[in-house]
């Protein structure tokens, strides 16, 4: 299988309990901003069935099932599951791989994915799932976070780790941000049958009470960052998170102790 290593940590890292929590502490604050696209994108509506796919704690899943739709999630952390099914008792979860989903051809009106297709090892076959799994004229709405280019969070992370550690210790993988470069993702939900692709780039940002608390998320609620933080040396790794921590400090005071840092997504849709 290409980017082995990769998909091995990814699985690993996802079904530690520990990061499980921290993940819901001080990622899903800024992840949850991006659900109203999804739901509103999908025209959720009573009686419709719909699959969360990579649906962690449950929080997109809480939004649609809220919405009156059937919920399915599914996700291969049995962590994020056990979390998700306390959240959102009235939907149902599935312990799966997103790149072979458990389910008949045409079974659902809608799919979505929030900010989970930057950790998938193949992302062409898990589009072609959702097009298998998906009835004819439904519509699969996925989120990525923007590319460093644009997005202050990355330009932090990785300008710490190129100042301070080597950017190429992660292990290879696929793009982080297929949903965000258009014309690559236009491409992708070409070949695996979707037609009228459609991007949306949506406002969220990191709210916290502490700078130091950017370097938390990044070191203990990720995983694909935390892999490339985490396999610096330790004299690296101290470097990297001060300059992480002195950038937020200096660059994104917002007063009234608060610190904000702006991590732009981008949401795509298309139909089958
Ligand atoms: C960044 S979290 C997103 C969670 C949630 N959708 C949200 O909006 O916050 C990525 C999720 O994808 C799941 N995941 C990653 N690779 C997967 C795969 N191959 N199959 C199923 N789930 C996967 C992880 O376990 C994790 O719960």
């Amino acid at each position: 299988m290409q980017f082995k290593d990769f998909a091995i940590a990814e699985e690993t890292g996802w079904s530690e309990d520990s990061r499980a929590d921290a993940y819901i502490d001080l990622f899903a604050p800024v992840s949850d901003q991006l659900i109203p696209h999804l739901t509103s994108a999908v025209k959720v509506a009573p009686g419709k069935v719909v699959l969360d796919l990579c649906c962690g704690h449950g929080n997109a899943a809480a939004a649609l099932s809220d919405a009156g739709a059937t919920v399915i999630g599914l996700d291969f952390s049995a962590a994020m599951l056990a979390r998700a099914r306390q959240r959102v008792p009235s939907a149902s979860f599935v312990e799966g791989d997103a790149s072979h989903l458990p389910f008949e051809d045409d079974h659902f009106d809608a799919v979505v994915c929030n900010v989970g297709f930057g950790h998938l090892p193949d992302p062409d076959a898990v589009l072609s799932e959702i097009a298998r799994v998906l009835r004819r004229g439904g519509m699969a709405a996925m989120t990525s976070w923007r590319e460093p280019e644009v997005s202050p969070t990355f330009q932090i992370v990785f300008s710490a780790v190129k100042a301070h550690g080597d950017p190429s210790l992660a292990p290879p993988a696929p793009d982080f941000h297929l949903f965000s470069r258009r014309s690559l993702a236009k491409e992708a939900l070409k070949a695996a049958g979707f037609s009228s692709p459609e991007f949306t780039d949506i406002d969220a940002e990191f709210h916290f009470a502490d700078p130091g608390d950017f370097v938390d998320v990044f070191e203990h609620a990720t995983v694909r960052a935390a892999m490339l933080i985490g396999a610096q040396t330790p004299a690296a790794r101290a470097a990297i998170r001060d300059a992480m921590m002195a950038k937020v400090a200096s660059d994104y005071n917002a007063g009234n102790g608060q610190w904000r840092v702006p991590f732009p997504a981008t949401m795509a849709t298309a139909v089958i």
